[in-house]
């Protein structure tokens, strides 16, 4: 399957990647994962995308979209992937049907990961995420780690991403709203969307989004 995850940051794409990946045995490709591995490894990509991250603006298409395009072109996406923070406005959605359609390929479903602001708010103001690896994401309430500041999965040891300070969350809100869900029309178009809700328990929205996958 190719799916594409959308949803106001805070929603638990990530959260739910890891496990619908895992279900569906399709790679997780997250934009945010891959722009906060090169700033670690500081290569140019990275230096050229971190001052858009920090003030949290999307990083230029030239940028992201050949990025995106390089990872889903490796041998482990080649019979599906599960696309989280990207495309993230109409020309990266237009970008993704070309690139899909010279590759004789198609999406299948867009899954849209609706939760309210204030709860958003709460979800990013408490996550904390693997100084290894972005994908290995705790909350200090919602999701504890076992042992205080260290990652369950490897333990790397945990902290809080820079783009999560509240003015950058609220700048991160405002770029979703006018940037990003416009494609939401852009995929409801074309029959794709499955909006579900992403409220309540971690595994009772994984059983939400895969139930809505088989429609
Ligand atoms: P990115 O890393 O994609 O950030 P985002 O879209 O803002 O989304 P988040 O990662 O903040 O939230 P999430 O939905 O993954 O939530 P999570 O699962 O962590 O992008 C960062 C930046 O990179 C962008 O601002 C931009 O600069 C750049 N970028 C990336 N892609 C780009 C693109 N395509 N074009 C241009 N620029 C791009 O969950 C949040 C918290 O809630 C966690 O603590 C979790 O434990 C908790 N939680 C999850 N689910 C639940 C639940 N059901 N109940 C309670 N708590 C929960
Ligand atoms: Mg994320």
């Amino acid at each position: 399957m190719r799916i594409v995850l959308v949803g106001p940051p805070g929603a638990g794409k990530g959260t739910q990647a890891a496990f619908l990946a895992k279900n569906l045995s399709i790679p997780h490709i997250s934009t945010g994962d891959l722009f906060r591995a090169n700033i670690s490894q500081n290569t140019e990509l990275g230096q050229r995308a971190k001052a858009f991250m920090d003030a949290g603006d999307l990083v230029p298409d030239e940028i992201t979209i050949g990025m995106a395009k390089d990872r889903m072109e490796q041998p482990d996406a080649a019979n599906g992937f599960l696309l989280d923070g990207f495309p993230r406005n109409v020309s990266q959605a237009e970008a993704l049907d070309a690139m899909l359609t010279d590759a004789g390929m198609k999406l299948d479903a867009v899954l849209d990961l609706e939760v309210e602001e204030d709860e958003v708010v709460k979800r990013i103001a408490g996550r904390r995420i693997c100084r290894n690896d972005s994908a290995h994401v705790f909350h200090v309430s919602y999701a504890p780690p076992k042992t205080d500041g260290v990652c369950d999965t490897c333990g790397g040891e945990l902290y809080q991403r820079g783009d999560d300070s509240e003015g950058t969350v609220r700048n991160r809100l405002e770029v979703y709203h006018t940037q990003t869900e416009p494609i939401i029309d852009y995929y409801k178009a074309q029959g794709l969307l499955r909006t579900i809700s992403a409220l309540g328990d971690v595994q009772d929205v994984t059983q939400r989004a895969m139930d809505a996958l088989k429609k």
